[in-house]
């Protein structure tokens, strides 16, 4: 008794001996080392492999072939004694691991193929899975060592793996891991590159280290990596290896809060770059790109790693990063993020499903005055993310490029209405259930800029009151003010394109040819400072086609300058009246109405808290040169409802004509106050007229109250542009005069969500899109009127099909496609 007590403790003293002389170290809980076929153990970099026939309890395979290669020396296969020896599986054979610890694993499979007996392991041809997961399907390898690591999240009690030799052939296996991840390795999120936004639910997912890449220095081998990674030069990956050139400074790197650990690459990767050769000159403005090998078909997890190691002081380096032809980082100043030189940090974002096997990645200088162009990368990890059929094998790529055609394909060949109803049902259902899924994912989680990668710094919590400028400065979005005079050719008054309450806009060109829109406010007044600062938190927190994108702003000598992606286009207002611009049709502005509420509703619904805008406007609705509208002027936005009634006090703001009534009688904002202001736009766009107009005889001064009065008398038609007379079908005309008309309801619960807006302005569209098409009278009409009941309640229908057997992915509040589109080729396929 005594003695097993003793014992017990000797062991505890030992382990936690073991664990203070190890602290730095990482020590998984599950941690299977097993080099297959072997008789003794094998310690490898430290680690101890352990014999085959002490892991047979693992096993079960139909017939036990432990292969010895007869070439004595180790050093012809590989540098590892792994390769020695192999298990044969000569049928379908499982190793069952028992885990300790639930969380990410990782899986490493080491193959190097060698004949034994009657076996030939290069020709070898087999698939390995977990019970979740395919890893390798109609797998060889042929000559030289393979390692397969893969990392997934186990969650059951039990990791089997399973090996399965195809029709008349064999599998084999030199050695496998099966080692605890830290849990903080992987997070749930990254970012999306295309569009910029959020990507959720790594944790699920399966993923295989495609490539894991050193910059700018030789191999890192498993014992100089806590955990027993590799990580391989990227040489033979650059397309002009004359573009860059190596630095490093192994002894400088350091680890910081809010940055990397230890643990996400070790300082032998960090301190390591390739940098742009730029030989001394100044003007240098080309990209140092990579290129890798991937499988289409897959998505892909790129991780970044960077660590200035190059710079003399913070604030020196300024530098775009790219994948593929996507800028996923504008202008990365690493110093915004750590606040150190030579600070370890990372950032992940998730590519778009790969359609070439080449993934390229890029990094290229940022040239504004005064910065010398350099560009840094230190190390680079790629990963393949399982598919949808839960594969990671190039044998089961899910190559999707046309789902949407396919959809139109599959109508155009069934000839009948009952048919294309029926789908159009199905598609109106699922467009309904994705925005549900999207605002249910918009709604746990805000998009951050795509300035803020991975998930070192905290973006989070900058939503308190008391948010500095500072605060948001460390977006590093700040452009020195001699950039800004050099774009507007010193604030040339002949370049203003606009005056407003805070300023003065400005057209202007950065140095790199980026066409801006530049608002500079008036110095003295203390109440822009406000909307100054109140605009470049949420704009540089809310990114969405449908919303101007802030580029930078200056602050420098008591500035207020934001600046703009410039909107060839102007405003929404000044194609309505007053400028003589041509009138636009219907079509148009319908496809200007549904995306600014776009941007709305995303404003609405994008963020856990509302995010009401205040100043809906023609004047605030700017159009790019395809006319596609996007919401501006985020001077007066606030968050929702909580915060405000913090604020009783808040003094109404916004613009006389566009004012909600019960937020001007009750001082209470929310965001159905937005939907009032939008309703009104809805009548000035259909009437183009001032919403106020004082020349006019009393009744008609006021736009809103106007077109209510004729939109309850059912004769809207009678006070539309002259110019849409004739040109709006019927039916589009009453969805849209309905939809203003809620929108104007006295009372805010009375109105519609912006989502409902939206949807309502898609289906005005659509029925005038329908008419176009011909056969006015024909069943495409019928068709469009039948299913409006269903449209007005599908609520939450359950049918039985299921998205992915329709993949209608473009159909999707973010992708910027309308529904229509895809509507409007059922409705024609079915005329024909
Ligand atoms: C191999 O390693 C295992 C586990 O570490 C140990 O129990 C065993 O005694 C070792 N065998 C030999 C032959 O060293
Ligand atoms: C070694 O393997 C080869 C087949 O590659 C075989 O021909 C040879 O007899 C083997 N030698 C010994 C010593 O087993
Ligand atoms: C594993 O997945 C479960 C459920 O999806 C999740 O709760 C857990 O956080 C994940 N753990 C890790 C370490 O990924
Ligand atoms: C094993 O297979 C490879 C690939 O087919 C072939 O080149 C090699 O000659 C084979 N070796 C033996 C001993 O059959
Ligand atoms: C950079 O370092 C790698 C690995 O250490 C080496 O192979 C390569 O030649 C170096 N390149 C230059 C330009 O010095
Ligand atoms: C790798 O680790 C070994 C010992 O663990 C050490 O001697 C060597 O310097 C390390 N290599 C680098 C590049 O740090
Ligand atoms: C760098 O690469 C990106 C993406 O391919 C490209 O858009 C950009 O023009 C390149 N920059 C230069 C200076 O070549
Ligand atoms: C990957 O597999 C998981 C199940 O583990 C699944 O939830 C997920 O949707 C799959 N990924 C994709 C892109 O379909």
């Amino acid at each position: 008794m005594m003695g097993y007590r003793k014992a017990e403790l000797f062991t505890w003293v030992v382990s936690f001996l073991c664990l203070s002389c190890l602290s730095s170290g990482f020590n998984p809980v599950d941690n299977y080392l097993i080099d297959c076929g072997s008789s003794t153990n094998t310690s490898v970099d430290s680690r101890v492999f352990i014999a085959d026939n002490l892991a047979s309890n693992l096993l079960s395979t139909p017939q036990d072939v432990l292969a010895k290669s007869n070439l004595t020396s180790i050093t012809l296969f590989s540098d590892s004694p792994l390769y020695q020896t192999a298990r044969v599986f000569t049928g379908s054979s499982k190793y069952t691991f028992s885990i300790h610890q639930s969380g990410r694993h990782w899986i490493r499979l080491y193959f190097y193929p060698f004949v034994y007996k009657s076996y030939n392991m290069s020709v070898a041809n087999f698939a390995v899975s977990t019970q979740d997961h395919v890893l390798l399907s109609n797998f060889r390898v042929t000559s030289a060592a393979v390692v397969k690591e893969f990392s997934l999240n186990v969650t059951s009690n039990d990791l089997v793996i399973t090996f399965t030799p195809s029709a008349n052939s064999i599998a084999f296996l030199n050695a496998i891991e099966v080692v605890s991840v830290p849990d903080a390795l992987i997070s749930d999120d990254a970012h999306t590159i295309s569009p910029a936004g959020d990507f959720q639910g790594l944790l699920s997912m399966a993923l295989e280290t495609v490539w894991r890449v050193n910059m700018g220095g030789p191999t890192v081998t498993p014992n100089n990596d806590t955990l027993w990674r590799t990580w391989i030069p990227d040489q033979r990956f650059l397309v002009q290896p004359n573009a860059a050139t190596n630095a490093s400074n192994i002894a400088a790197v350091k680890y910081v809060k809010g940055g990397a650990t230890q643990d996400t690459a070790p300082p032998t990767v960090y301190g390591t770059a390739t940098e742009m050769n730029s030989a001394n000159n100044p003007n240098s403005n080309f990209n140092v790109s990579w290129e890798f090998d991937v499988d289409v078909g897959f998505e892909y997890l790129v991780r970044f790693h960077f660590c200035d190691i190059v710079s003399a002081s913070l604030n020196e380096l300024y530098f775009n990063v790219y994948i593929d032809p996507w800028i996923v980082v504008r202008e990365l100043d690493l110093s915004t993020y750590v606040n150190e030189l030579a600070a370890a940090y990372y950032m992940d974002y998730v590519t778009v499903t790969a359609v070439s096997n080449k993934l390229r990645i890029s990094i290229g200088p940022y040239t504004i005055k005064g910065t010398y162009p350099n560009a840094i990368l230190n190390g680079l990890e790629i990963m393949k993310l399982n598919n949808s059929k839960g594969s990671l094998s190039a044998a089961d790529a899910v190559i999707n490029s046309s789902s949407k055609k396919n959809v139109g394909v599959m109508v155009g060949t069934i000839i009948g209405a009952f048919i294309a109803l029926v789908l159009a049902g199905i598609l109106f259902m699922l467009f309904r259930k994705r925005r549900r899924l999207a605002r249910q994912r918009l709604s746990k989680t805000w998009i951050p800029i795509s300035t803020n990668g991975g998930n070192s710094q905290s973006m989070v919590s900058k939503y308190s009151n008391g948010t500095t400028l500072s605060a948001i400065s460390n977006i590093g979005y700040r452009i020195p003010f001699a950039a800004v005079q050099e774009a507007t050719n010193n604030f040339d008054e002949s370049w203003v394109i606009g005056i407003g309450g805070f300023g003065k806009v400005y057209k202007g060109v950065l140095s790199d040819g980026t066409k801006v829109a530049v608002k500079r406010g008036n110095p003295r007044s203390q109440q822009g400072l406000a909307e100054f600062q109140t605009e470049i938190e949420m704009l540089s927190q809310f990114r969405h086609r449908h919303l101007v994108s802030l580029i930078g702003y200056c602050d420098e000598k008591n500035e207020m300058i934001l600046i703009y992606e410039y909107m060839e286009n102007g405003t929404l207002k000044s194609h309505l009246y007053g400028s003589g611009l041509p009138s636009m049709s219907w079509k148009e502005r319908l496809e200007i109405c549904i995306g600014s509420a776009r941007g709305l509703h995303y404003l609405h619904t994008g963020y856990a808290k509302a995010v009401i805008h205040r100043d809906v406007k023609s004047a605030n609705i700017l159009l790019d040169e395809n006319l596609m509208a996007k919401v501006a002027d985020f001077g007066l936005s606030k968050t929702g409802p909580e915060i405000d009634q913090t604020h009783v006090s808040t003094a109404v703001k916004g613009s006389f004509g566009y004012l909600d009534p019960e937020y001007f009688r009750r001082q209470q904002l929310t965001e159905k106050s937005d939907v009032y202001s939008f309703g009104v736009v809805l009548f000035e766009v259909l009437c183009a007229r001032p919403v106020i107009d004082p020349s006019l005889p009393r009744e008609m001064v006021n736009l809103a109250e106007w077109a209510m009065k004729w939109q309850k008398r059912g004769q809207l038609d009678q006070i539309i542009d002259s110019s849409l007379v004739g040109k709006i079908r019927p039916d589009s005309l009453r969805k849209f005069g309905e939809t203003a008309e809620k929108c104007l309801a006295d009372f805010g619960v009375d109105r519609p969500s912006m989502g409902d807006v939206l949807w309502n302005l898609e289906y005005a569209l659509q029925l005038q899109e329908a008419v176009i098409d011909g056969d006015p009278e024909e069943n495409s009409t019928n068709l469009i009127g039948e299913l409006s009941p269903q449209v007005n309640n599908f609520g939450d229908s359950n049918t039985s099909i299921s998205a992915t057997q329709f993949e209608v992915s473009a159909v999707d509040d973010l992708s910027g496609v309308s529904m229509s589109k895809v509507f409007s080729q059922l409705v024609k396929s079915e005329g024909r």
